[in-house]
């Protein structure tokens, strides 16, 4: 296995899904690991659950509140070699002729200006660590359109060219920086996004489940385990030349819906 033996790691949204799982495969590989999360209760599951786990609650859509959620994580983990940027909102299902421009707005504070914000806040941090690392949470939706889901696939594009940025200018301090961008993943999520669709569409979800894994190579969903190792190797001295790039991890998929 990859060993994180001696990194110290900040997950943003850690205390479910896809953070959940990240934080789990950094603490087995044997990481200090500080999680961010909204959900209170969330986090103090996490931390019956992984003794050591040090956490803050935090609205990264919240610029103070993310700001200072940063700092505590540094102090909390003696300084900081990993950033994992993964929250980020799933916003509304409508046309952009019917979008609400505040759920728009909504979706774009959290999951590009709140990215940006931790971002900020943790580059002091990793300019000091012997290797820093930034990984953010793109998706499928970062690849390709998506009709209905304008605000997130704007938010998911525009983290590819944050992330081809971020690693131009930090290059130079020794930091990678790159974009982890999952298809459907296992779980409530991709639930509840297929349940949305076979009521718009007069199907059952079970038809619906179908023609998602019928426009993938590979014909299984993500598991989130899978991102966790991805996450792990990504952050390792055996990802060291590996910058600036986009990962999908889709099975292959063909479009976003
Ligand atoms: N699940 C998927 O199929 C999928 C696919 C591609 C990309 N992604 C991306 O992966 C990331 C994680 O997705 P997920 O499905 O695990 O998310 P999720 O909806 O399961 O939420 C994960 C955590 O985010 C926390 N959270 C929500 N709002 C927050 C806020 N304002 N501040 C701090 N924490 C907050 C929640 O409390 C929860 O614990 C997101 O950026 C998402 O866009 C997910």
């Amino acid at each position: 296995m990859t060993t994180s033996t001696g990194l110290r790691v900040l997950v943003t949204a850690g205390a479910g899904g896809i953070g959940r799982a990240i934080t789990e495969a950094f603490v087995a590989a044997g990481a200090s690991v500080h999680i961010c999360d909204i959900d209170e209760a969330a986090l103090q599951q996490m931390q019956a659950q992984l003794p050591g786990l040090t956490t803050s609650v935090c609205d990264i859509a919240d610029r103070a509140s993310a700001s200072r959620m940063v700092a505590d994580a540094a102090s909390a983990l003696g300084g900081l070699d990993v950033l994992i940027n993964n929250a980020g909102i799933a916003g509304p299902t409508a046309s952009v002729a019917d979008m609400d421009p505040d759920a728009w707005e909504a979706v774009l504070r959290l999951n590009l200006t709140g990215t940006f914000t931790v971002t900020q806040h943790a580059i002091p941090y990793l300019k000091q660590s012997r290797a820093g690392v930034i990984l953010i949470m793109s998706s499928l939706a970062g690849r390709f359109g998506y009709p209905n889901r304008s605000p997130y696939a704007t938010t998911k594009w525009g983290l590819i060219g944050f992330t081809k940025t971020l690693s131009r200018e930090l290059g130079e301090f020794g930091i990678r920086v790159n974009a982890i961008l999952p298809g459907a993943v296992e779980g409530p999520r991709i639930q509840q996004v297929l349940a949305g669709r076979a009521s718009a569409n007069g199907r059952t979800v079970a038809q619906e489940e179908a023609a998602a894994l019928a426009n993938q190579s590979i014909k299984h969903f993500v598991n989130p385990a899978e991102l966790g190792a991805l996450a792990v190797f990504l952050a390792s001295d055996a990802g060291r030349s590996i910058s600036g790039q986009l990962i999908p991890v889709d099975g292959d998929s063909q479009s976003a819906s």
